[in-house]
């Protein structure tokens, strides 16, 4: 459809526009990137430019043609809405067109929403408008129609005016009712709008089997809906476990073709009523808002908790509530005036990637790097992104100087999503994985690189240049190991500058006057450091094995094997047998752990540590802690958050667990208990917005416990 050369051409442009906005001279070549773009992410499901960036070229078409009407042509993106047609299925006509959305993405935006809507309908500015907000689901729009009460039809959007028709598939998903009792209310015919997508743990699973079954994986939720809706085999359709979510009732006629809209009046009731019939409706994340101020909390509200939702959502839309007055504003050929979506930050982009670099880990992983040219995404800077390993390299073709999209996923995962084949120009150079350690800068000594059976990374295993070192002392003082608090990954890293650490037994050997006189220290600083080492020195032994770096003994196998020995080196006599007799341990930790405490270099480490303080004997905290299953919190997540005022947050965590709780660290819709103390922030605010989540303070969980 259309040539390499065009694509580049359409996406080179376009990036320029994004910083030095198209301007009249431009609008032919405008229009064409825009349909370019729209057929890239309708038609062939791979857009090359984030919906944001479409989002902002968009409006640009628009603004120009705002000012120079004579220039608008029926083919204009602006006429119409985005197309989905491929010409796989049988085309059929909506009852009424399928419109589109106009954008907003601030408080600002919905403030000159509301003001378009009250001067379209001759509302005073002072008068209060009621809107109804929901999520905006990204996955596919879809259209029912119900007749007789029976589903006679479901078809894709298409462009807006002909959709696909794909009533086979609609019958295989469970979330759309083959029969709903219309007629008891009176109609005949209706027809309802909604999204299909996909949730996120079942596209994790879809994945993952695809994986396994040596199939190619989805980029995301989104096209593993679409592809689902539109394929020609009902049993995909089903085996992808799409749901539809109802988001209008667009049509309802009695036998004699009477609207029966008319006696509904409002939207938020229309949809309660959808639910009550039995379709799939956003139950409890829709609201209805009393005026726009309202309506920019909730968004505001709702973008903090967007990961935590069990679907992908892209935003929220924001509807006028009354019927009456929908229908008085009318639409657009492109949009409705009585609605808009309100887009959430973006969380993809696209970029360049300039170089790969290497980071070696604790225990001698090897993780490629990709540097790419910083883009903005969800509100922070991302210049630098994981490849995981050689394999995700190879298996999405990532080569240095591609184009690549980059997505935000969660809160804080960045990962590229895919490079662009389709925008090479020759100067793409292919990744050639290195063989010897790349940390290693020796290059008279170089390490030969292993892959261990069953692992995906590379290691380097005999570590000569201190890089490995480095990073394990970074663990050891960390929180989930020795939590040394206030020694971070700069202090260790400016105390090995110094050549004051080379490994973890010298974090007990310190010079703190050396320290005191260093830039940005003083007697302070190094007085709170040794303090924070000598409190850490008295650590339960679980912690302490678990700072060792053991390759594959985590904290909880940590916690099993504390738990059955009197001191650290005890383990020298343990063979794997021994430890694979303890219950949970498998042999994989069982070979690693006997054969660190078999290796005579790493006995005079800990004996070292001994000497410098460091406890070695079991303490209370590693034996095994008994609770009974008829504990008051027993099965139930927990989470503390605030400043509470009668016990330590790690006093609150313990009792917690004593009690039969497990401490989780951020809110989620896994989490069942969230104590509040005082000054509570965003984790409160999130809990609130879930619903789920029971809230308590500090007294009442004191009481719960009792
Ligand atoms: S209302 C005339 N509500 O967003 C009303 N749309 O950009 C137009 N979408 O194609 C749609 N969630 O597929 C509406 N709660 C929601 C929605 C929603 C997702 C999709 C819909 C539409 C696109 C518009």
């Amino acid at each position: 459809m259309y040539t390499t050369q065009q694509e580049k051409q359409y996406f080179d442009i376009c990036k320029k526009w994004l910083t030095a906005p198209a301007t009249v001279l431009d609008i032919t070549l405008l229009k064409d990137a825009l349909k370019y773009h729209e057929w890239k992410y309708y038609v062939m499901n791979s857009p090359t430019l984030a919906d944001y960036e479409y989002d902002q070229l968009y409006k640009q078409l628009e603004a120009i043609e705002g000012s120079h009407p004579e220039l608008i042509t029926p083919d204009s993106p602006t006429q119409r809405v985005a197309n989905d047609l491929s010409g796989d299925l049988d085309p059929v006509a909506h009852v009424v067109p399928m419109l589109s959305l106009a954008n907003s993405y601030n408080a600002e935006d919905l403030a000159s929403f509301d003001k378009s809507v009250k001067r379209y309908l001759n509302i005073p500015e002072e008068q209060d408008i009621e809107y109804s907000v929901e999520p905006k689901f990204d996955g596919g729009s879809i259209a029912v129609l119900y007749e007789d009460d029976f589903l006679i039809r479901a078809a894709t959007r298409g462009n807006g005016t002909m959709g696909e028709e794909m009533t086979a598939n609609a019958r295989t998903m469970p979330s759309i009712p083959l029969k709903a009792p219309l007629a008891e209310l009176g109609i005949y015919k209706a027809e309802m709008r909604g999204e299909a997508l996909i949730r996120k743990d079942n596209f994790t699973k879809i994945n993952k089997a695809r994986e396994a079954s040596g199939q190619t994986v989805f980029a995301n939720p989104r096209n593993a809906a679409t592809g689902g809706l539109r394929t020609k085999d009902p049993n995909e359709t089903r085996n992808r476990g799409l749901e539809a979510f109802i988001f209008q009732l667009a049509y309802a006629v009695d036998k004699d073709g009477n609207d029966k809209l008319q006696e509904l009046s409002t939207h938020y009731e229309s949809i309660e009523l959808m639910g009550r019939l039995g379709f799939k409706i956003p139950t409890g994340q829709m609201k209805k808002c009393k005026n726009i101020e309202e309506v920019a909390k909730y968004c505001a509200d709702w973008e903090v908790k967007r990961e935590s939702y069990e679907y992908e959502v892209d935003g929220l839309v924001v509807k006028v509530n009354d019927l009456k007055l929908q229908e008085r504003s009318g639409s657009t050929q492109h949009h409705p005036r009585w609605a808009i979506a309100y887009k959430f930050k973006a969380k993809q982009a696209t970029s360049v990637l300039n170089d790969i670099e290497y980071q070696v880990g604790k225990i001698g992983s090897i993780t490629p790097v990709a540097k790419i040219e910083p883009v903005h995404l969800a509100g922070v800077t991302v210049s630098s992104i994981s490849l995981h390993n050689e394999d995700f390299i190879k298996s999405k073709d990532i080569r240095i100087n591609d184009t690549v999209l980059v997505e935000r996923a969660g809160d804080v995962i960045t990962y590229i999503v895919k490079s662009m084949e389709e925008l090479r120009d020759g100067s793409q150079i292919p990744v050639e994985y290195p063989k010897v350690c790349p940390i290693n800068t020796d290059e008279e000594n170089p390490v030969t690189l292993i892959k261990e059976e069953g692992e995906s990374a590379w290691r380097c295993p005999k570590c000569t240049c201190g890089a490995q070192d480095l990073q394990r002392m970074i663990f050891h003082v960390s929180k989930n190991a020795m939590d040394i608090d206030g020694f971070g990954k700069s202090y260790v890293e400016t105390f090995h500058s110094h050549g004051w650490l080379k490994d973890i037994s010298d974090i007990y050997n310190l010079d703190y006057n050396a320290i005191e006189s260093l830039e940005g220290f003083g007697s302070k600083s190094a007085e709170k450091l040794k303090s924070s080492i000598n409190k850490a020195k008295n650590n339960p032994i679980h912690r302490l094995l678990h700072s060792l770096s053991i390759h594959h003994l985590g904290k909880k196998a940590s916690k099993l094997i504390a738990a059955e020995i009197n001191h650290v080196l005890d383990l020298q006599n343990w063979n794997e047998e021994k430890f694979v007799a303890i219950k949970d341990i498998g042999p994989v930790v069982a070979i690693n752990v006997s054969a660190y405490f078999a290796d005579d270099d790493n006995i005079a480490l800990i004996k070292r540590m001994e000497e410098r303080g460091v406890n070695m004997t079991q303490t209370e905290a590693d034996q095994p802690l008994v609770v009974s299953e008829d504990a008051p919190l027993s099965g139930k997540t927990i989470l503390f958050t605030g400043s509470l005022q009668k016990m330590g947050r790690k006093e609150a965590q313990k009792l917690a667990e004593q009690n039969g709780a497990k401490n989780i660290s951020a809110v989620s819709s896994n989490l069942n208990i969230l104590v509040v103390g005082e000054k509570a922030g965003s984790k409160l605010k999130k809990a609130q917005a879930l619903g789920t989540v029971k809230i308590m303070t500090e007294d009442e969980f004191l009481v719960m416990i009792r």
